[in-house]
Parts: structure tokens; C-alpha cells; sequence
């Protein structure tokens, strides 16, 4: 029955049109996998039908394989299978794809005779980005369709491209904005000839030459993906193998990878980001308010870039500084990055041109009147951030969403600066705003859940990754920073030396470590911020006395005097943190590698569940979330929260006792990690049970 629903076939002008409907993105479930079979095998056997036409319902075409199935027993008839039905039938096949055809989608219309497109359509194979490669067919019949160079590149990078390219490329026959009629005129017009040769008979492999030097390229920009290179083997065994043993190198590979613990990862990734989205409990027909305009107040780093991100997704902004020079400066940093887009050709002037139009510069706070959206980013105090909410009061129009981007200050404290809480919410946008994907919605107590679902609404059309916070000092990210940075110093001073620390994250695959993040950052800030809350790091701050801020004295916790950008170990720094370490009466001793990442990482995971725990995140997928876009942590390991389930939840209880053992009690485990390391369970099993 099911088969029946999402697969249905009709007979129009002797085309059998065959009809996906499986919402919301045509996965290609077993279901559509059966009912694909059962429809084409009755339409060759119909003598009555001399063309077929597979068409999709909805927005996309067809998404690729149902992600969901993987690491589930298989169930036939597996997707090779249902493409080599397609492709041996003796009428002609043409898929009418009327808007992303992705993955296993694109496989399927690659095992057509021919292929229409609409103008807004995106074909690619996006395997790659879930730690795996195309497995049915896309690495030997794309090539042997449009040439290896460009089809390694396509499989390879994983990014989709235009129905105008795939045209260019020869992958797409035609493109028509009503692809049902298209497709049949064009199966009616090849069931009159004959029938054109598919994908896996043609030989338009291009130079072989021309291959080595796209993957050698490939290869050498992602040397560590071993998906990437899975898709290079596959694709050069186009010119060494046949079609079928060809089939055979691919197949080994994406059975391998799927069962990759990286994969598994990526998708857990996936799916976190898509579940970050949900709001659970809001009531029933919440709505987002409309926003045409936005008022971003502060034209800092941060003020510039959130500016930035509106003007990118076509909402007017205006961009409110206290002084014309204040504003100026704000405004030609903005310029600046625009003009470094276009130099790097990410970005057309044209493109440029209408995104600068939409920033409109202004002095005083009154300017924020016409506004649906304002997000304040103004110097971290909060004195001034309650006098900014407090005569917003007076200035916003009704129903404005009134944010800020503090990364610290307490936001129900901010809302009760107004006589409009509901209205109050953190966005917390991270540096560099245009760039970082991570946008952590923070809810406040009196936040009303109109205004929370405008904020997530609104963060979609930045294009961010928006995930709902508590209120809490530092919000998910910066809390669990919080104890990174202080294990980072205290490792210092046990005996452990910057570029040691630094190296156990970038080996396990941050793109830097605390240490030369800190010097890039500055130390100045940090330091600022514990000299007015009466803290202290004693190596962070003696380096900052003497005047080591970082690369912007070119000294910091390395040198940069060779180039201004490359952090040398310096001996200087070696004998500052031995003397502070003799002060502080701690006897040195060399650290391995791997308690050192133990010691980084395991507070994290401790205070990602307290966080979970107090119901600051709503789900351990949500701190993943944060973490891999906000933090850079490695995609491939999952998160935080899910890197801890595959460590096992008890070795970790286990060695935050010893740490704790030390005598820093903020290191016992959290109530919640014991219990699920007592019980067995994981926080994947906490984040299924709450769905
Ligand atoms: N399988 C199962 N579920 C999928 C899916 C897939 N391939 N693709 C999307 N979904 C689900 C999402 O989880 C989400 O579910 P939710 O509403 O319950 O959270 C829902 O569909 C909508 O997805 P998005 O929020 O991402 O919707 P968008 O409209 O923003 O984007 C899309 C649509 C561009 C199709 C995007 O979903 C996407 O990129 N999907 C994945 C494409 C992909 O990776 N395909 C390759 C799969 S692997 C494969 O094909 C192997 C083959 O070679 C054998
Ligand atoms: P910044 O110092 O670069 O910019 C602040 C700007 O606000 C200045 O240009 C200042 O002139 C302006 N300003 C001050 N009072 C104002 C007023 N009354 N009206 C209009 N403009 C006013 O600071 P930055 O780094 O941009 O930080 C802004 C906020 O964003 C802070 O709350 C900070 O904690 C937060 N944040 C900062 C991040 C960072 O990496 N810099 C990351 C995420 C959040």
C-alpha cells in the first residue's frame, strides 16, 4: 500500500509518467525505491506506452538516498538495482527534474536516456560532505557522460551546480521552466528514433591528462579526506576498468565509508543541525513576524558584519554609530571586506554595489525607528546596553524584535530594561558575523515565543545556523570555552609548553589551538575582562604585562617577528611560564599528547552536560551544533556530545575523577554524564528519547 502512495504512474498521450511523492524531499526510501521498479517494469511491459517521464512532486526532485536507512539492514531492491532497470529498458527514459537532484536523485536521472531541466534546478553529488561517495553509479556513468575532469570535480567537492551549467556540461539535454511537457515532448521525440546511448556506453572520458591534474589538485586541497580520494580511484578506474568493474571499485569504497565512524558522524552532524531548528512546546500556530527592515546599533567588529549579513540576504539595514567618524570607520570596514570579496572573485561588483546600497549608515539611536528587527552591538557593559534598551523603549516600533549580541552579559537583565521583555532576545553572531554560520538564539525568561521564532526564522535568511540558548553566562559556546581556557593555562603550568597544547586540538583537527587563536584574537581582551571581575590567569597575565598581546605586537604566546602571521615557539615565553610556574609552587612535569586533549576536551564535554542538564540547550545535538559551527570544531568526530558517546560516557566519569582528584572540584563529573555512564546510555539516547 505504502509502495502505492509514494510511487504512481499515469498514462498521458502514450508517455507513462511516473510520479514521486515521498515529502518532503523525495529521499529515495525503500518504498521509492520498490515503487520506481514496480512502475517501470509495468511500463515496459505495456504495449501501449512508448515513452517514460519520472517526475517528482514539491520542491525538490529527488535528494538522494534516505540518510535515515544508513546502518539499518538493507531492504531491496537496492538503488543500483532500480537505475540498472532505467537504464536497460528498451523505451526511452527522460527525467524531468524540476528542482534538486541530489546524490542518489542525480544517479537515478543519470540512468535515463536523457535529462530536462528547470531553470532554478540544482544537480550534484553531495556524498563527500556526508563522509561517503556516490554509491550508485555517479563515479562511472557522470564521467563517462560529461568527461572526468569536471565529473571528479563535481563528486569530489560535492557542491551542486545550475541547471545553465549542467546544460554547458552536456549533462542536462534541455532546459525548460515546465518540465513535465518538455520532458515528454522530448521521451515522444526519442521513442521516434533511436534510442540514444546511455550514460554507461558512452566514452567521453576527455584527457587523461587533464583528469590527474583535477585530482592531483583535489587530493592535494583535501588531504585528509579519505572520501575525496575514494572519489578519485573511482573515477580514474573509468579509464583503467569497465563499466561493471568500475561499478565494483565504487561500491567497495561506499560500503567501507558508510561504516566509517566519520560518517557516521557526519551524518549525526546533518541531521543535529536540521533538529537545532525545532522548538519544542512553542504553541500550536506560532508565528514569525514579518522583517523588511532591520537597525543594527554598534558599528564594531561585530556591528559591521551583522550589517553585513542582512544587506547579504537583501534586508534593508541601517547601521546607527554615536559619531560620524565612528560611523565612517564602521562603514569603510564593511567596504573593505566587500572589495576583498570581489578581489578573491567570490563576489560580482554588481552583487557588491546592491548589497552596499542596502546599508544605510546614521547617527543617534532614533534612527532605529522604522525598524522590525534591532540588534544591538555596542561595547560590552552593561550600564550601556540598559540605557540602550531603555530608550529603544521609547524609539522601536511596536512588535519590534529588540536583540543583542552580548556574549556574556545576562539578557533577562537587559529585557527588564524595557517595559517590552517579550520582545528581548539574545542573537548572538560570532566573529567574523558575515562569515561564522553559528547564530545562538538566546531566549530569555520573558521572551515570547513569537519573537523566538522570528529570531530562528530571521537567522535562516542570514543564512546562519540558529540555535536556541538559555540564559546563562557565556550561552552554550562560551560557557563550555570558558573551562577549555582555563585547563589550556592551567596545562602551562604543570609543564606543558603553547605549541604542545595547541598541537593536541590540531591534531585532533581544530584548525588552531587556544594558544594561537588567543595571540590572533589579542590578549588584551581577556585580560581586560578578568581585571574587572577580579580573576586571574597567571601566565596570561604576565604575558600581557609584558607586553606580549598577541600578533598585533608580533609577541604573544609565540613570536611573529619572522612574518607577522607565523607564531614561533619562543624561548622567552618557555622561561616567563617556567618562572610563574616556580611562583605558583607547581612542580613541572612533561605531559603526554593524549592527557593533554583529555584534559582540554573532557571539562568541555562536563560542562555540556550541566548545560543540558539546567536546560540551557535543548538537546546534546544542539551543543554539537554550536560547537561545529560557531568553534571549528572537526566535523568528522560529530561534536562534543557525540565525540563523548564514542569515547564511551564512562572512561570519560572515570578520568574527570583523577582530574578532579587534583583538587579542582569543577572538574567532578555532572550528575548527568554519571548517570547515563551508570545506566549505559548515551547522549544520542537522551536526544532520541525527548524527540
Ligand atoms: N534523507 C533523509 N532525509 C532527508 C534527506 C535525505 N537524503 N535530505 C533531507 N532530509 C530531511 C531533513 O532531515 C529535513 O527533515 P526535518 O524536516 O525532519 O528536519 C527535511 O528533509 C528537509 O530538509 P532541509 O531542512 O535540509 O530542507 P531544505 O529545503 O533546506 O534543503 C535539500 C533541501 C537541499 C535537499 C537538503 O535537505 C539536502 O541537502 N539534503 C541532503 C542531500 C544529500 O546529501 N544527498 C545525498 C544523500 S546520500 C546518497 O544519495 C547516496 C547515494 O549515492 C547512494
Ligand atoms: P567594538 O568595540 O568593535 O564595537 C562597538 C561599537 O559600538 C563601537 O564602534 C562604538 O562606537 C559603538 N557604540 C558604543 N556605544 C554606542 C551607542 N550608544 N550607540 C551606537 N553605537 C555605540 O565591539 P565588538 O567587538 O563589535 O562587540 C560588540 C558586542 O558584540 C559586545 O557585546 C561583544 O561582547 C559582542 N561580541 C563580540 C564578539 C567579538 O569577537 N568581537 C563576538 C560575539 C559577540
Amino acid at each position: 500500500m505504502a509502495q502505492q502512495e509514494v510511487v504512481t504512474s499515469s498514462v498521458e498521450d502514450s508517455v507513462a509518467v511516473i510520479r514521486i511523492a515521498n515529502p518532503p524531499v523525495n529521499a529515495l526510501s525503500a518504498a521509492v525505491r520498490g515503487g520506481l521498479k514496480r512502475e517501470a517494469e509495468a511500463a515496459a511491459a505495456n504495449p501501449a506506452i512508448r515513452a517514460i517521464v519520472i517526475v517528482a512532486e514539491g520542491k525538490t526532485f529527488i535528494a538522494g538516498a534516505d540518510i535515515t536507512e544508513f546502518g539499518k539492514p538493507p531492504v531491496p531492491p537496492s538503488l543500483p538495482e532500480v537505475i540498472a532497470i532505467l537504464e536497460t529498458l528498451a523505451k526511452p527514459v527522460v527525467a524531468a527534474i524540476n528542482g534538486a537532484a541530489l546524490g542518489g536523485g542525480l544517479e537515478v536521472a543519470l540512468g535515463c536516456h536523457a535529462r530536462v531541466a528547470a531553470p532554478s534546478a540544482k544537480l550534484g553529488l553531495p556524498e563527500v560532505k556526508l563522509g561517503i561517495l556516490p554509491g550508485a553509479g555517479g563515479t562511472q556513468r557522470l564521467p563517462r557522460l560529461i568527461g572526468t575532469a569536471p565529473a571528479v570535480k563535481i563528486a569530489a567537492e560535492g557542491n551542486p551546480i545550475s541547471a545553465k551549467e549542467a546544460q554547458s556540461l552536456g549533462l542536462v539535454d534541455e532546459v525548460a521552466e515546465d518540465v513535465v511537457p518538455a520532458a515528454k515532448a522530448l521521451a515522444l521525440k526519442l521513442a521516434g528514433g533511436t534510442l540514444p546511448t546511455p550514460a554507461r556506453d558512452r566514452a567521453n572520458l576527455g584527457a587523461r591528462e587533464a583528469f590527474e591534474e583535477a585530482a592531483a589538485a583535489l587530493l592535494k586541497k583535501n588531504a585528509d579526506n579519505p572520501s575525496v580520494a575514494a572519489v578519485v580511484d573511482a573515477v580514474r578506474a573509468c579509464f583503467e576498468k569497465s563499466f561493471e568493474e568500475g561499478l565494483a571499485v565504487e561500491r567497495a569504497h561506499f560500503l567501507r565509508l558508510r561504516d566509517d565512524p566519520r560518517s557516521k558522524a557526519l551524518r549525526h552532524v546533518f541531521f543535529a543541525e536540521r533538529a537545532a531548528a525545532r522548538i519544542p512546546n512553542l504553541p500550536k500556530g506560532t508565528q514569525p513576524r514579518p522583517v523588511a527592515k532591520a537597525a543594527v546599533i554598534g558599528g564594531g567588529t561585530m556591528g559591521g558584519g551583522i550589517a553585513m549579513c542582512f544587506a547579504n540576504a537583501g534586508i534593508p539595514v541601517t547601521l546607527i554609530e554615536t559619531s560620524e567618524e565612528n560611523l565612517q570607520r564602521g562603514l569603510e570596514r564593511v567596504a573593505g571586506n566587500y572589495a576583498t570579496s570581489v578581489k578573491r572573485g567570490s563576489l560580482t561588483e554588481e552583487a557588491r554595489d546592491k548589497r552596499m546600497s542596502l546599508i544605510e549608515g546614521k547617527v543617534g539611536l532614533e534612527n532605529a525607528a522604522g525598524a522590525d528587527v534591532v540588534v544591538e552591538a555596542v561595547f560590552e557593559e552593561m550600564g550601556l546596553k540598559k540605557e540602550i534598551f531603555g530608550k529603544l523603549e521609547g524609539i522601536a516600533k511596536p512588535g519590534a524584535v529588540l536583540a543583542t549580541n552580548t556574549s556574556y552579559l545576562d539578557v533577562d537583565e537587559i529585557a527588564a530594561s524595557t517595559s517590552r521583555p517579550g520582545d528581548v532576545l539574545g542573537m548572538h553572531f560570532f566573529s567574523p558575523a558575515n562569515v561564522m554560520k553559528l547564530l545562538e538564539v538566546v531566549r530569555g525568561a520573558k521572551t515570547s515565543p513569537e519573537v523566538l521564532a522570528t529570531a530562528m526564522d530571521l537567522g535562516r535568511k542570514l543564512a546562519k545556523v540558529p540555535v536556541v540558548s538559555g540564559v546563562c553566562y557565556g550561552f552554550i559556546g562560551n560557557r563550555m570555552l570558558a573551562r577549555r581556557t582555563a585547563m589550556a593555562e592551567r596545562l602551562l603550568l604543570e609543564g606543558a609548553q603553547p605549541k604542545e597544547v595547541d598541537k593536541a586540538l590540531t591534531d585532533f583537527g581544530f584548525r588552531m589551538g587556544p594558544f594561537a587563536m588567543a595571540d590572533l584574537a589579542g590578549l588584551d581582551i581577556g585580560w581586560r575582562i578578568r581585571k574587572a571581575t577580579g580573576k586571574k590567569a597567571p601566565v596570561a597575565d604576565a604575558l600581557c604585562e609584558a607586553g606580549r598581546l598577541g600578533q598585533k605586537t608580533k609577541r604573544g604566546y609565540y613570536d611573529y617577528s619572522a612574518d607577522g602571521r607565523t607564531g614561533a615557539a619562543d624561548p622567552e615565553v618557555a622561561a616567563l611560564i617556567e618562572r610563574v610556574s616556580a611562583e605558583q609552587g607547581i612542580a613541572r612535569r612533561a605531559i603526554p599528547q593524549d592527557e593533554i586533549l583529555e584534559r582540554l576536551l573532557y571539562p568541555m564535554i562536563n560542562e555540556g552536560a550541566r548545560i543540558l542538564e539546567e536546560g540551557i540547550a535543548l538537546r546534546a545535538g544542539d551543543i554539537d551544533t554550536v560547537w561545529l559551527n560557531g568553534y571549528g570544531w572537526p566535523a568528522w568526530t560529530g561534536g562534543p556530545m557525540f565525540h563523548a558517546d564514542s569515547v564511551g560516557l564512562p572512561k570519560i566519569v572515570a578520568r574527570l575523577r583523577e582530574f578532579a582528584a587534583g583538587g579542582d572540584e569543577s572538574l567532578q563529573p555532572a550528575p548527568l554524564l554519571v548517570r547515563l555512564a551508570e545506566q549505559g546510555s548515551s547522549f544520542a539516547a537522551l536526544d532520541q528519547k525527548a524527540a
